[in-house]
């Protein structure tokens, strides 16, 4: 069974189109990021565990609830996974944050991991992995991996555009990661670019290249 969950919300589709827009200069590039992000991480929060509590209000007693137990670390890979921590941390503000530093080499395509920091306890939180693009799903495995040897139990995956080769590379090498995505594209071409996809992410946010 495949593992995905595509938030298909007006909002997100919305402020996706945006960031597919060739015109769409880096700041907005980075502002829509940061939106979208905000928007996905509300649905892929929505299983988090809660707990009934007491609470006074002005007129009397409530029971209420509140999230229980589960903390979590969002963990974005860079460079372009940062475009959406600002938005995740706006959702969950008490988030500890790890960081993997992946890069794609532009001729062998392989992944090669040049940094890698995670919360002295992030075994015993969640860990939500953000990226962009997730296009041959190389970066994802790795950063999987990583958070895995770290002891974490439970993690999810978070990409705003993906194509289905990726989401079969996380199923089969981690059928136990939910990938959420907010757009599944049609392909990758020749030098693994998502098409249509929004070009290179990390280049459009920073203005490189
Ligand atoms: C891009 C993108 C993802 C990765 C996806 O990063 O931001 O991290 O490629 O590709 P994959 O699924 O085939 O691994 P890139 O390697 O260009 O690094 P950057 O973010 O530092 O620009």
């Amino acid at each position: 069974m495949i593992n995905v969950k595509l938030i298909e919300h007006p909002l997100v589709q919305h402020k996706i189109s945006l960031l597919r827009d060739v015109n769409t200069g880096a700041k907005e590039f980075r502002e829509l990021a940061s939106e979208t992000a905000m928007l996905m991480c509300y649905e892929a929060t929505r299983d988090l565990p809660l707990k009934t509590v007491e609470v006074e209000t002005p007129i009397g007693s409530a029971k209420s609830k509140v999230i229980s137990g589960r903390k979590i670390a969002f963990v974005p890979i860079l460079r372009a996974g940062l475009g959406m921590l600002d938005g995740a941390l706006a959702l969950v503000p008490a988030a500890k944050v790890g960081h993997i530093g992946l890069y794609r080499d532009a001729e062998t395509k392989n992944v090669v991991d040049y940094y890698c920091k995670l919360p002295f306890d992030v075994a015993e939180r969640e860990v939500i992995v953000l990226d962009i693009m997730l296009a041959t799903g190389g970066s994802a495995c790795r950063a999987i991996d990583l958070v895995k040897k770290a002891g974490v139990k439970m993690i999810k995956y978070m990409c705003i555009i993906a194509v289905p080769e990726g989401i079969s590379a996380i199923n089969e090498t981690h059928p136990d990661v939910p990938v959420y995505c907010a757009a599944i594209d049609e392909k990758l071409n020749s030098e693994a670019f998502i098409v249509p996809g929004l070009g290179d992410a990390g280049d459009r946010m920073f203005g490189t290249k």
